[in-house]
């Protein structure tokens, strides 16, 4: 399907590169498409970035009924343009998109628009190092019809934002409050997928744990409380003597591309990566026997992040010293080496456009 372009005559003026944070900025251009009940997908534009109008009825608002992406496009010194494993979160968006009831969208087509929107913005990626272009695809619900059941009209955006770190200690260490009270997902539930609920879900637990200092919540499984599932923003690795473990993919844990890419990376490196069930009792225990040598969570947008405190009733479970741990450097160095171009991809997960 060709993608239709209307051109902005009003451009706006870049941020400096050193202060944009994360998710402020956005930029000239966004692409939108509609789902029409009985056509399909339909009218692939690109267009000026700005407000969309909705009527107050439309279902999003109501049942949230809603999914969404994060990828990054990053410039190469020899300002190329990569983009690290697109079709994975295209894959995991369709993915979402099942659960929640939203039809799928053609795979050549996301690309493709995702790959000519950050074409026309080319000049909004930024290059120091720490930034790339943040690409947010999402989709959601457009009936206007209060009731709750599937929609038949859907719309599906993708918007750009140049960004820096996540968390404002960049990568220094961050400390994460294990949470006891709430739970994130449940069995059955829709954990795996990126859905705004589980989003909105983790604020209340988020803005407590902030006010108490800390940067995110590890949640526990919604059945016992017993096992580690994933940080806010994040996936989890915990490396416990020389071996690193994540909680297996039990259908209440975000599926990360940058998880699945740390796996393979590490095993490349030839460290032993183990995906199970992993008990906050045996996190204690190893930091107790000396045994815990490094956590730190992954994400596209937190690429790779270091733990250096996790809180667990009152009590602190230090790590590293609180210090930027070698497994944790290495695999930020090679990861985001990988995604600027400046290491060779031996993977094949960069491509140009
Ligand atoms: C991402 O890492 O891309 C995410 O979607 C996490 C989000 C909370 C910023």
């Amino acid at each position: 399907m060709e993608i239709g372009f209307i051109e902005n005559i009003d451009k706006k003026s870049k941020p400096n590169q050193n202060q944009l944070g994360f998710g402020q900025h956005f930029t000239d251009y966004m692409f939108e498409m509609d789902y029409i009940d009985g056509e399909g997908w339909v009218n692939p534009t690109i267009k000026p970035y700005a407000p969309i109008s909705l009527d107050p009825s439309a279902m999003v608002f109501h049942y949230g009924q809603s999914v969404f992406e994060g990828l990054k496009a990053y410039r190469t010194k020899d300002d190329r343009v990569l983009l690290f494993r697109p079709e994975k979160n295209i894959e995991r968006l369709n993915k979402s998109n099942a659960r929640m009831c939203i039809p799928e969208i053609d795979k050549e087509l996301i690309l493709k628009a995702i790959s000519e929107l950050v074409k026309v913005d080319k000049d909004w990626i930024p290059n120091q190092k720490g930034t790339s272009l943040y690409i947010r695809p999402f989709v959601f619900a457009t009936d206007y019809y209060v009731g709750v059941r599937q929609s038949h009209n859907y719309k599906f955006l993708i918007i750009l934002s140049p960004v820096g770190a996540y968390y404002s200690e960049g990568f220094n260490p961050v400390k994460i409050f294990i949470e006891q009270q709430y739970v994130r997902a449940v069995k059955g539930g829709v954990g795996e997928a990126k859905t705004a609920g589980n989003y909105a879900a983790s604020i209340k637990a988020q803005s407590e744990a902030k006010e108490k200092g800390f940067s995110q919540v590890l949640w526990l499984d919604g059945a016992e409380h017993k096992y580690i599932e994933e940080v806010g923003a994040m996936n989890i690795f915990i490396m416990i003597g020389e071996e690193i473990l994540t909680p297996e993919l039990t259908g209440s844990i975000l599926d990360g591309v940058t998880r699945r890419s740390t796996i393979e990376l590490l095993r490349a490196s030839g460290y032993q990566v183990t995906e199970r069930k992993i008990t906050i009792d045996e996190i204690i225990e190893a930091q107790f026997n000396g045994r815990l040598k490094e956590v730190f969570g992954t994400g596209t947008a937190a690429v790779i992040s270091p733990v250096g405190e996790m809180w667990f009733e009152g009590q602190k479970i230090l790590i590293n010293g609180g210090e930027v741990g070698n497994v944790s450097q290495k695999l930020y160095d090679q990861l985001t080496g990988i995604q600027t171009g400046d290491v060779e991809d031996e993977f094949g997960w960069t491509i140009d456009i």
